[in-house]
């Protein structure tokens, strides 16, 4: 073990807040030592998410990063080398997926340590960049439809007109498709390019978000929406208000400051339709669900593009740049 903990790996960290895809530096530091709740893990596939460049920014300081300079990333699967003294689910080759602290990220290395309570099995169909894309968008996108606008998934609830926003995206692409395992009428948003795509996803109609009646979000077919699961941006509440059944709710997973106005106003007004704001908390038994769900074939993971890890700077970029069409995965 301290042979282990003496050896270097290859990590991409950043110093300082700001700086973008040129913050990022190529650095050889000690393999990290797995405490005693701890998995360590050689990593095969991590996955980017937007709030790890928005953490870069600042967007959360001084809470997050926990200190500089900073390995950032959270959402990683590979395989179990070594284990913390009280861990008991796992032990040496096992394969998993995980995520990582936000605070400490570690994702852009060739190993990093987990948390044994935010580690689950990879059986092996499920491959690593495939189940590295599912930590963060997909539990946010599993919390919203199951907790947010209440959909069983197993299909047994009473039938719900869902709106996905930025259906194209990370969190969007797992939202239409989950969505569809309850029962669920999906309109869906994204780019002209993408129609196709999305309606492939499962989606039962689809907007381009840059046609007036797609930035109207008015369901081609008359629907009414119980619940919009909101991964885009920049969408005021007068055009979600006349869409909306007599309780639909807005689920906004990137809350402005005039949204968070607009939750207190409806919450003190004692409006039906409802605006609310959400945080993805990760929970195993839920990553663990989305893993068998991927076994079984239920739900995928679309992949926009893969990058080394020698070329995160580029992955990153690609993220910013607010493009991608599901997740973009960089490969130790
Ligand atoms: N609250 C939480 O816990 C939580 C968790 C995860 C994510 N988030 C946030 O949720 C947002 C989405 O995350 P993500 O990972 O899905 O992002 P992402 O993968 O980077 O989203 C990119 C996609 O959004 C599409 N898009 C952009 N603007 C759009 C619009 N106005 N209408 C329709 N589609 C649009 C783009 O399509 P085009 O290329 O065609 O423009 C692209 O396919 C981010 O702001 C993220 O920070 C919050």
């Amino acid at each position: 073990m301290a042979a282990m903990a003496a050896k270097l790996m290859h990590a991409v960290q950043y110093d300082g807040y700001g700086g973008g895809p040129s913050g990022l530096k190529h650095v050889e530091v000690p393999i990290p030592t797995p405490k005693k709740d701890e998995v360590l893990l050689k990593l095969e596939a991590a996955s980017i998410n937007p709030i790890d460049w928005k953490i870069q920014k600042g967007l959360l300081r001084p809470i997050f990063p926990r200190k500089f300079p900073h390995i950032p990333v959270t959402d990683v699967a590979g395989e179990v080398v070594e284990v913390g003294q009280g861990v008991q689910k796992f032990k040496a080759g096992d394969k998993v997926v995980a995520y990582l602290n936000a605070g400490n990220g570690g994702g852009f290395a060739e190993y990093a340590t987990a948390s044994e309570s935010l580690t689950v099995t990879r059986p092996p169909e499920v491959s690593a960049a495939d189940a590295a894309g599912l930590p963060v968008a997909g539990l946010t996108a599993h919390q919203c439809l199951t907790q947010a606008a209440g959909v069983k998934l197993d299909g047994t609830g009473p039938q719900k007109n869902i709106l996905v926003t930025a259906a194209s995206g990370g969190v969007g692409q797992y939202a239409v498709q989950l969505a569809k395992l309850g029962n669920t009428h999906v309109t869906a948003t994204c780019g002209g390019r993408n129609i196709d795509f999305v309606k492939s996803l499962g989606a039962d109609e689809v907007l381009d978000y840059k046609t007036p009646e797609g930035a109207a979000l008015n369901s081609p077919s008359g629907r009414k929406y119980d619940a919009v699961i909101h991964c885009s941006t920049g969408i005021p509440w007068s055009t979600f208000e006349p869409n909306l059944s007599p309780n639909g709710k807005v689920i906004d997973i990137t809350p402005s400051p005039s949204a968070l106005l607009t939750f207190a106003l409806k919450k003190l007004t004692f409006s039906k339709k409802q605006l609310v704001p959400l945080l993805m908390s990760a929970k195993a038994e839920n990553l663990d669900y989305l893993v068998k769900l991927v076994k079984e074939g239920k739900l995928k993971t679309v992949i926009d593009s893969k990058f080394p890890l020698s070329k995160a700077e580029d992955a990153w970029a690609k993220s910013i740049d607010g493009h991608a069409t599901g997740k973009i995965i960089v490969e130790p």
